[in-house]
């Protein structure tokens, strides 16, 4: 596996290897890897020739008052686990190489990026999708894999694409889960063995929906009354919001209907953890 640091480096790679045909298959992340990451560069392998992994924390993604500097970092790891993934190019810019001054220039996605996460983290999504852009006109992927532990950035993504007419594939991957369910994260390593615990809230009310759904229950007030209670009952919990939305438009339903989504944001202690689930 080869690292590459330097923004120009790896588009000559990318215009060497386009020119022969050959397919490249890119996995876009912030590093620390987990078992999440490492099957978004399995799936990258088999619908790709060569396989690029970028590992880049974005700081214009982060909040001001977010976790940008205690972000987890273990490069040496994530190298070797990339390695035995059969990664061919680890992609890992420094902020000054991919910002080499003020970014003067965002791609933003409306409407998609006003509710759920787009509505606690203002400019969040504005950070995403212009170092995704980035990394696209960087690394000419013909496919880009995403995880749908990230709903709402999928389906920005998505959108993106298509608004600017990029022959790019986004392959959106199952979310991997922990033994016990907890969504696997990289923040999940902020957790106390507590707090561990406490995050298992998220994965007991996706399986509650899904049993409520299969009993018939349609109203979405409901369901979603009956997860905050579930969630509030548990200390040192904070919910930033639970919501029942349309998978495509994100729209918040009244009625269940197929194509449900849950989506979740609660704080354990100060850790944002994420999860959803299709419960119809
Ligand atoms: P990061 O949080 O490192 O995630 C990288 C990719 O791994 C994302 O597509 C995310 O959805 C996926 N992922 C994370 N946990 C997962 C899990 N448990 N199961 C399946 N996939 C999982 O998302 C980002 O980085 C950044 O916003 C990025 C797209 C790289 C832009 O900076």
């Amino acid at each position: 596996m080869e690292i590459i640091r330097n923004p120009a480096a790896m588009t000559s790679w990318a215009n060497r290897v386009t020119a022969t045909g050959a397919a490249i298959g890119l996995v876009p992340t912030m590093g620390y890897f987990h078992e999440g990451h490492l099957s978004l560069m399995r799936a990258a392998r088999k619908g790709a020739d060569h396989v690029v992994v970028s590992l880049f924390v974005n700081p214009i993604q982060f909040g001001p008052n977010e976790d940008l500097a205690a972000y987890p970092r273990d490069f040496a790891r994530d190298c070797r686990l990339a390695e035995a993934e059969g990664v061919d190019i680890l992609f890992a810019p420094e902020a000054a190489g991919m910002y080499p001054e003020a970014t003067k220039t965002k791609v933003v996605v409306s409407g998609l990026t006003s509710g759920l996460c787009g509505g606690s983290r203002p400019g969040h999504f504005d950070g995403v999708t212009t170092v995704v852009a980035k990394l696209f006109n960087v690394v000419k992927p013909r496919i880009a894999i995403f995880g749908q532990k990230d709903f709402q950035q999928l389906a920005v993504i998505r959108q993106m694409v298509r608004d600017l007419n990029w022959d790019i594939e986004i392959v959106g991957h199952p979310i991997v889960r922990e033994a016990d369910g907890l969504a696997m994260s990289s923040r999940n390593s902020y957790l106390s063995a507590d707090q561990r615990r406490t995050a298992l809230c998220l994965y007991r009310a996706i399986r509650h929906a899904g049993e409520r759904v299969r009993q018939g229950v349609v109203d979405a007030e409901l369901l979603v009354a009956e997860i905050t209670e579930m969630i509030h009952s548990q200390g040192g919990v904070e919910i930033d919001y639970i919501a029942l939305v349309d998978r495509d438009s994100l729209e918040p339903l009244g009625v269940l209907r197929p194509g449900t989504l849950l989506a979740m944001a609660v704080k354990v202690g100060r850790t944002r953890l994420i999860d959803n689930d299709l419960i119809c």
